[in-house]
């Protein structure tokens, strides 16, 4: 068996499904493109029959980087489909435009799924099993069929739901642990009996595993997978997804890299990119990463403790299992100076595997050479926010153009924000409130009408520093009047839907200001009706 283990990442479908993890066509893009560069195998990107917001942005993913032009490895492009024609259509049709198309399907097998859910007999599973997974087949060679709640299914009816999926024509098995209820040694037992009693099971077909955490268990659980045999793994960054989110990739990757005589698997992953994708999906999400989170967490590799830093300072492997360099890490290196040019920076960012257009070079130089003006030391971790709170926005709908705040203990907080508008008229609003930061939020909801409860603000520096650049990211839901809503594959139930937004500056006022914008922006976009607003300026 090889001991390649295949990532499947379901970051763009899994993990956005998550509530509060809502991205744009444009942030989904952007996060396929890391994904590609990481070295994933498979995309999940996304659940083209939801909407056709959805289907969209899983056919931009698969013509955009399904068929990358610069000799770099095509990753598959996968579509979930549940098991109907309809969905399964809609899946082909989105990802038939990349190089290597996949199509997942899946149905419940678990006696309370089938019973409750699907109202659907056991034989009438294993029959619509073999016709999906069939006409998956006729339209793309490569099908990936899950049966769901699979951890909680009878293995002797997995057997025969699976070699039904085989003889369909199924070139991938997943299973999955939907509600994250094994035990490492049972889901290894799991894995171990379906590659032994499966019939039709060959070195052909890969077999996957798929964990949620509500246990806190889904890493040790796809571990206990891989040792049994599976050799792919579906995760996402961060570990995101539905309630305790699914496996972190960043955590099956360098538990099979630190520990290879253990598992004696490889992954194709870039260890180095995991911390700067991992930034990426939280500010594109606004889902703040816990400070003790493994491999990516702020304190993943600091050490506080006075005796870890004495053996520290001795020996790093005394409290150290990885560099933190193999993840990425480099934020305290001083990399460019006020007197760097505009190659230095680009060959600088190219290094830390980013690629723009002279365009947005041309916007990142002046706002680096605004912050070397402020700043004596710029580092790696400057610029990725820089390059985060220029490039990676969504579009603007609403621009901060200027922004003024008296606060302090002697009266009322009071902001005034200057906006710009859709048509670029120039709206001026004053607010007071509770702090600067709520005066600053009620001026621009007075400008922008937007409807929403801010439910996460969330702010910190990003390097060491009186002068260091401050980053604030927030989560916002749409309240009604502004609500879209969107059929979960799973649920079938309706939302509100949530923005993440991302704002970096050396003030922290105006980072506050440029975050909540710039949700808000997404919240427009999504839902845009144009209201004129009574306090234009001019325009
Ligand atoms: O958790 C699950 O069962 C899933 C399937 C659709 C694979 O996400
Ligand atoms: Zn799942």
């Amino acid at each position: 068996m090889s001991n390649y283990v295949k990532i499947f990442d379901t970051t763009l479908r899994d993990g956005e499904q998550s509530p509060g993890a809502t991205m744009t066509s444009a942030e989904k893009l952007e996060v396929a493109r890391s994904l590609a560069r990481l070295g994933v195998d498979v995309i999940e990107a996304g659940f083209p029959a939801a909407s056709p917001d959805d289907l969209e942005a899983v056919r931009r993913i698969a013509i955009e980087v399904g068929n990358p032009t610069d000799g770099t490895k095509a990753p598959v492009i996968c579509g979930l489909a549940r098991a109907t024609k309809n969905d399964i259509d809609a899946s082909w049709e989105a990802v038939q435009h990349a190089k290597h198309p996949r199509i997942h399907t899946f149905l419940a097998t678990s006696p309370i799924h089938m019973k409750y859910k699907l109202k659907m007999d056991p034989e009438e599973v294993v029959e619509k099993v073999y016709e999906m997974v069939s006409y998956a087949r006729t339209l793309c060679e490569d099908v990936e069929f899950s049966p769901e709640d699979g951890g909680r299914s009878d293995p002797e009816f997995l057997y025969v739901v699976l070699g039904e999926a085989i003889r369909a024509g199924a070139t991938t098995l997943n299973i999955p642990d939907t509600v994250g209820y094994t035990t490492p040694e049972e889901f290894g037992a799991l894995i171990d009996g379906i590659i032994k009693n499966t019939p039709g099971m060959h070195e052909g077909i890969t077999v996957s595993v798929h964990c949620h955490n509500d246990l806190g268990l889904a890493t040790a659980n796809t571990l206990a997978g891989i040792q049994a045999g599976a050799r792919q793994a579906e995760v996402t960054i961060n570990g995101i997804g539905e309630r305790a989110g699914n496996t972190a990739m960043e955590e099956i990757v360098m538990a099979l890299k630190t520990r290879p005589h253990t598992y004696n698997c490889t992954t194709g992953i870039d260890s180095t990119q995991i911390t700067r994708v991992s930034k990426l999906v939280s500010n594109y999400t606004g889902m703040t990463v816990q400070p003790n989170k493994a491999i990516v967490g702020a304190n993943a590799f600091a050490h506080e403790a006075g005796i870890h830093q004495d053996g520290m300072l001795k020996n790093h492997q005394t409290y150290e299992i990885m560099l933190p360099e193999t993840v990425g890490l480099s934020r305290s290196k001083l990399v460019l100076g006020k007197h760097s040019g505009r190659h230095a920076l680009k060959v600088h960012l190219q290094e830390m595997g980013y690629e723009f257009s002279p365009d947005d070079l041309g916007v990142i130089f002046d706002r680096f050479k605004e912050l070397a003006d402020k700043k004596k030391t710029i580092t790696d971790a400057d610029l990725e926010a820089l390059v985060e709170d220029q490039v990676y926005q969504a579009n603007e709908v609403y621009s901060l153009d200027g922004l003024q705040v008296a606060c302090g203990t002697m009266g009322l907080p009071t902001a005034t924000v200057r906006l710009r508008g859709p048509d670029g008229a120039v709206y001026i609003q004053p607010a007071v409130g509770t702090g600067p930061i709520d005066a600053i939020y009620k001026a621009i909801d007075q400008i922008v009408h937007a409807k929403n409860k801010l439910l996460e603000f969330n702010v910190h520096a990003v390097t060491e520093g009186i002068d260091a650049l401050g980053e604030v990211t927030v989560r916002l839901q749409a309240e009604n009047g502004n609500t879209s809503t969107r059929t979960s594959p799973q649920t079938e139930n309706t939302r509100h839907r949530t923005f993440g937004g991302y704002g970096a500056d050396t003030d922290i006022i105006v980072a506050s200001a440029k975050a909540y914008l710039s949700a808000l922006n997404k919240l427009l976009l999504s839902t845009y009706e144009e209201k004129p607003a009574a306090n234009a300026v001019n325009g």
